[in-house]
Order: structure tokens, then sequence, then C-alpha cells
């Protein structure tokens, strides 16, 4: 198994998987259509990576193209990662999410089967578990009506995978990305107004927004704000790796989900403090209203990553924030 087909490879996670990819001797071929990342993203991989990457701008749901690519590169698995993510966004806009995200997967497995390439993980995430009724959450935990559009397509999405009983599938069920590569080459890029907490408050540091809201301060947590599991991108990346060595050892295995998180919960204001002390910066902050939509508390059961995969996460939430607040300097010089 070498080349890995990376769908949406010039994006936030997707770039920092072709870098542990190359690390790890695959040769990542790339396609992403550029609808939420930029160009450049691809020559700052080369030079992290010192080499020449394949890259083609292709939409996940064009059939025809996706076929010349598979025609033209004997794919020996793929990494599906091409999809919206903003939450927000999908409430506004469901349709575009159903058609992105549903059709683009339905295409994409589509042309696999046509060229008879099984092997494939699934960019999940822990929204399919809507509110838990405890955490840590297991994969065996039901998963909830989902709280958004975009949920829900992660939600059809693994049950689509499950019922193409030809694939070889590990859905990975992410749960907060945070962080940046320690060359502060790629990071997440900001677009408009960021909706996720550490954009927001790197962007507060960085003077781009004025204050950080923090959102409830009334929930039935240690100091009454929300609790995520934080996990560091290139972590993360290392996880489809590992994802990838699974599929190899397990010809047989069909569908298999997976928490990818610490196992560790912090609030918003351990993110904020901890943010405010690795990085010698204060931070204006205030305390507002509940966010609608949003969970109160989930993290990760991670331990069938180290049972399945032998990936448990290495980096801290100190390393998360110290990379996150690196890649905002260096993006002013981009
Ligand atoms: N938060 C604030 N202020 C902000 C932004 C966020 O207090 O300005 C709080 C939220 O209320 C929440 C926590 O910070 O308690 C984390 O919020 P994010 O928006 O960063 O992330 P979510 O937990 O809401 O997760 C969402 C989706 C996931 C998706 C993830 C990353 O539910 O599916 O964003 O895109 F993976």
């Amino acid at each position: 198994m070498r080349n890995i087909l990376v769908t949406g490879g010039l994006g936030y996670i997707g770039s920092h998987t072709v870098v542990e990819l190359i690390k790890n001797n695959y040769t990542p071929i790339i396609i992403d259509n550029l609808s939420n990342t930029e160009i450049a993203v691809l020559e700052r991989l080369e030079s992290i990576t010192n080499s020449k990457l394949d890259y083609y701008n292709i939409d996940i749901c064009n059939g025809p193209a996706l076929s010349e690519v598979f025609s033209k590169h004997q794919i020996d698995a793929v990494i599906h990662f091409a999809a919206f993510k903003a939450v927000g966004e999908s409430v506004e806009k469901p349709l575009k999410y159903y058609i992105n995200n549903i059709n683009g997967l339905n295409t994409l497995l589509d042309t696999m089967e046509t060229f008879k390439v099984k092997n494939i993980v699934f960019s999940s995430s822990c929204t399919v578990y809507g509110e838990p009724d405890s955490s840590p959450v297991n994969e065996a935990a039901v998963t909830k009506k989902a709280n958004s559009p975009y949920g829900r397509t992660k939600q059809i999405g693994e049950d689509i995978l499950q019922d193409c009983k030809f694939l070889n599938t590990v859905s990975l069920r992410y749960f907060n990305p945070i962080g940046a590569h320690p060359s502060s080459k790629i990071g997440e890029l900001p677009l408009g107004v960021p909706n996720n907490l550490v954009p927001f408050i790197t962007q507060t540091a960085a003077g781009i927004r004025e204050k950080l809201t923090v959102f409830g301060s009334d929930y039935n947590t240690k100091d009454g704000t929300c609790v995520r599991d934080y996990i560091h991108v290139v972590d993360l990346a290392d996880a489809h790796v590992k994802a990838l060595t699974f599929i190899k050892e397990n010809p047989e295995n069909k569908f298999e989900v997976i928490n990818i998180g610490t196992g560790n919960g912090f609030t918003v204001l351990e993110i904020i403090n901890t943010f405010e002390k690795v990085n010698n910066i204060k931070l204006n902050y205030s305390i507002g209203p509940r966010r609608p939509g949003d969970v109160e508390k989930v993290w990760a059961d991670a331990s069938k990553a180290k049972l399945k995969l032998g990936w448990e996460a290495q980096l801290d939430l100190n390393e998360m924030l110290a990379s996150s607040w690196n890649w905002q300097l260096a993006l002013k010089n981009k």
C-alpha cells in the first residue's frame, strides 16, 4: 500500500496528514477544489516535505474528473477529507451540505468501486454523538440526532460506508482539532469571522477581533463553561497513518469507527487561561449568553484508538495553544 488519494488534501487536517504520510513513506495524491483553502498551501507542503507533490484541482462531486485520477494513478487507499464543515452555515444552507458532503462521498465511492479500490479512512466527528448521556463517550454510545445538517452528513456518511460491503473502512471520529504544524507553514486558514474557539482566541490576541465572547457560564461543569476534548492536529494527522496500517493488517475489516481525542476535557475558561499563560498574553474576553446548539460537555474515551491503532495523543494543551499562536503570528507574513 503506497499511493494514497487524499481528498481535501490542502485543507486544515488534510495538509497536516499529507506531511505525516510522506514521513511514513506513502505517496499522497492530493485533490482539492480550493473551496476553503488556497493553492499556496501546496508550495508550503512541498517545502516542509522537500518533495514534489501530485495535485489536481478537482471537485469531489465531479465523477469523470475523479475517474481520470484513478486511471492515471494506481490508488491503494483513500483518505476522504473533502467536505464542508461550518456548523452554523449548515443550518442556513442545509442543501449546500447535503449536496457536497453526501454527493461527494457517493461519487467517490462509486469511482472506488469501479476501480476496485476498497480501502478508505473517513473523516467523521464527535458531533455524531449529539449531547452524549455521559463522558468519556465511547464508540458504542448511541448516536443521537445531530444538532446540525453538517453533523447529519457525518452520520449519513458513516451509514453509507457501513452499507457498502466492498469497503474496508476506518471512520475516525475527531474531537476538537486545534494547533498547527511546528514549522508554522501550515495551519487552519481563517475565512471571515471564525466560528471556532481557538481561531477566535488567536485573532483576538492578534488584534484582528476586539474581544472574545465566552458562550455561557451557567453550564453544569466545574466553572460553568462548556467542556471539549481538544486534540493537536499533528496527532490527529498521525492517527490517519495508523488507520492505514490497521486497514493493511486487517484486510477483512468492513467498518470500524474510532474516536480520536486525548481523553481529557477542558472548559472554555481553562483554554483561555492556558493560552494566556503559555503565550504570556492577556486576552480581552467577557462572558456572554449561550450559543444555541452547543453541547454542554463531551470528551473521548480514546482507549479503542490505542487498542486497535496503537495510537494515543502525544502533544498536550500547552503545545496545542503555543503552536496555534505561532501560526497566527506567521500568518501575518503570508
Ligand atoms: N466558544 C466560545 N466562544 C467562541 C467560540 C466558541 O465560548 O467565540 C465555545 C463554544 O461555546 C464551545 C467551545 O468554545 O463550548 C468550542 O467551540 P468550537 O466552535 O470551537 O467547537 P464545537 O465544540 O462547537 O465543535 C464544532 C462542531 C464539530 C467540529 C468542530 C470543529 O460541532 O463537529 O466545531 O469545526 F468538528
